[in-house]
Parts: structure tokens; C-alpha cells; sequence
């Protein structure tokens, strides 16, 4: 794939595709949906409206941080605050798939309800080709999947174009360089369309996923120096025996996860000196209440994938 090439191709397409109309893309700060609203609003200009939603479940300061890039980049983000609405469909959902499920169909309506509220005839979606194959092959509902597996997006009134889908991560990356986009989203880690709800077994609600959030934040801060693929904490449903001032503590069970990848297909643990993990255990069960014991796991994908649900 020649960048160049794919960048003026696609724009052409979405020139075509969407003539004097409308479209909406929902930015997330990664790079596949970065990409995807650079293209278009270099193929449409102002009949783009960008959207950031803030379903709750993402990465410490995101909103404000795509927010400003974009504006740098002369593209206005708005920001919905939809937390409550996504928090409500995951109450009281153990079950990861049920989860995934559930976040899918807020998503979705949620997408629905703003183009309606936008008046725009298309949806712009970073869809790569890793989140069709793994949802075809039946390992996970990725939450930007309908078509692919038989669902009509006109069900959630939408329209969908996904200029990306043929795509592999790295190709992405390229893509959005070609596009202009800062170093910090092309080459941004990945993370997941249900956000911090992928690293939180057992129930979501706000207090948990704050939780993992926090931890997320020192992972990737000591982490940074092995730029790996993608790491992580994992919040565990169940609690383990610990000791405060002499008695007994029930605390909560954090995971530490760190890959390398080249696409995602497959995966292999970093190889993280035992002290900086020293350091990352202090600071999780220092810094975050009721935590008391951390893990790092070593497992690759396959037999495990990336994310816990
Ligand atoms: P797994 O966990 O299947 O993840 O090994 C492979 C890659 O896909 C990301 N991932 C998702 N991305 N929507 C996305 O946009 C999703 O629902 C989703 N689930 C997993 C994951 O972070 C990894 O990079």
C-alpha cells in the first residue's frame, strides 16, 4: 500500500460517495477514526461534523486532548457527555460478551440519535480490517461491527462508510502520517472501541472503571520508555487477602499487561525489567484505594487475546 495513493483514492471515493451532503464521524482519538475524519474533512471540508462521545469509559483527559489536536488541525470537535447513558446499559452485566453486547447497542443508538440530531446523511467509521476478521471469526463482538456479521445499520438509521476496512494497523499508521496527524495519534496505542470496559471483569460501574483508569495512567507512564504495543491494567472481579495495620484486608486484584505486536492478530509479552514492575506495583496499590494486589501477566495471544473481555 503506497499512502499517497490510499489518501488520494479514498478521498476521491468519499468526494463521490458523499457529494453536497452531510457526514458525521465519531472520533475516539485512536488512529483508525483519527484517520478516517482527516480523509473526510479533507474530502468534504465543512459537511463534516465531528463528534466526540464521552461514554465514561476512556483514558484520563481524552476529550480534551483530541479536542485540541483537532483544533490544530483546523477540524471543531464536539463533545457529548453520554456516560450516564452507557453506564445504565452496563449495570449489573458480568458476562464479557453480554458486556460488549451492550455497549455496542449504546453505541450505536447513541450514533443513531446524533446524526438524526445532526441532520447528516452518512456515518464515518475507522473500521480496520482486524476488528471484522476477529468479529467474523466469532472471538469478540468488536463494538464497530454490523454489516460484516448480518446487521443492518439502517436498524440504528445509519448510513456507514468505512474507508479503512481493508487495513492492517501498520498501514493505518502510515495513512494517518501521510495525513498530517501528530506523532501522538499515528502512533497512539491502540484501545478499544468499549474503552476501559474491556479491562474491567465482572461489573462496570463509574467507581471501578475509575479505577482502572488511574492504574492505566502510571502503566503507560512507566511503560513508556519499552513502547509497546499496547499495555494495560485489568481490573478482577473477585478480592484477595491482604494486611493493613495488623489485621485483615480484602482488597481488590489489579493486571498489569504489556504486548508487543505487529497487527494484533498475534501477540507476546513484554519482557519488563522486574524493577520497573517493583515500581508499577507500588504505585498501583499506593496510589489507588483498596488495591492491594498486582499481577503482571505473561500469557501471549494466542492461547489469551489482547484485552480481558
Ligand atoms: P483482542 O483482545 O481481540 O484485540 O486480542 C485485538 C486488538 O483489537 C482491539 N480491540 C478492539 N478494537 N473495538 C475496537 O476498535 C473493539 O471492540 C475491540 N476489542 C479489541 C484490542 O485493543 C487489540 O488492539
Amino acid at each position: 500500500m503506497d499512502p499517497k495513493v490510499f489518501v488520494r483514492e479514498k478521498i476521491t471515493e468519499l468526494e463521490q460517495a458523499i457529494g453536497d451532503k452531510t457526514a458525521l464521524v465519531a472520533l475516539s482519538g485512536g488512529v483508525d477514526s483519527s484517520a478516517v475524519a482527516v480523509l473526510a474533512h479533507k474530502a468534504i471540508d465543512n459537511q463534516l461534523h465531528a463528534l466526540f462521545i464521552d461514554d465514561g469509559l476512556m483514558r484520563e483527559g481524552e476529550g480534551e486532548q483530541i479536542k485540541a489536536i483537532f483544533a490544530g488541525l483546523g477540524i471543531e470537535v464536539e463533545i457529548i457527555d453520554k456516560s450516564a447513558d452507557f453506564f445504565a446499559a452496563l449495570r449489573g452485566q458480568v458476562d464479557p460478551e453480554e458486556k460488549r453486547k451492550a455497549f455496542r447497542d449504546t453505541f450505536y443508538k447513541t450514533l443513531g440519535e446524533a446524526v438524526c440530531n445532526s441532520g447528516c446523511s452518512f456515518m464515518l467509521q475507522g473500521t480496520i480490517a482486524a476488528d471484522i476478521i476477529e468479529t467474523q471469526k466469532g472471538i469478540k463482538t468488536q463494538h464497530n461491527i454490523l454489516e460484516q456479521i448480518g446487521i443492518d445499520p439502517a436498524e440504528y438509521g445509519l448510513q456507514i462508510l468505512e474507508p479503512l476496512k481493508d487495513l492492517f494497523k501498520p498501514d493505518v499508521r502510515l495513512v494517518a502520517a501521510e495525513l498530517g496527524l501528530p506523532e501522538e495519534i499515528h502512533q497512539r496505542m491502540p484501545f478499544p472501541g468499549p474503552g476501559l470496559a474491556t479491562r474491567c471483569i465482572g461489573e462496570c460501574t463509574p467507581e471501578r472503571i475509575a479505577k482502572v483508569r488511574a492504574a492505566h495512567v502510571i502503566v503507560e507512564e512507566e511503560l513508556a520508555p519499552f513502547r509497546p504495543f499496547q499495555c494495560m491494567a485489568v481490573l478482577l472481579s473477585d478480592r484477595a487477602t491482604g494486611l493493613k495495620e495488623g489485621g485483615r484486608l480484602l482488597g481488590e486484584i489489579m493486571v498489569v499487561r504489556a504486548v508487543e505486536s505487529e497487527d494484533a492478530m498475534t501477540a507476546a509479552p513484554v519482557e519488563v525489567p522486574w524493577a520497573v514492575l517493583r515500581r508499577i506495583q507500588e504505585r498501583i496499590c499506593t496510589e489507588i484505594e483498596g488495591v492491594n494486589r498486582v499481577l503482571y501477566d505473561l500469557t501471549p495471544k494466542p492461547p489469551a487475546t489482547i484485552e480481558y473481555i
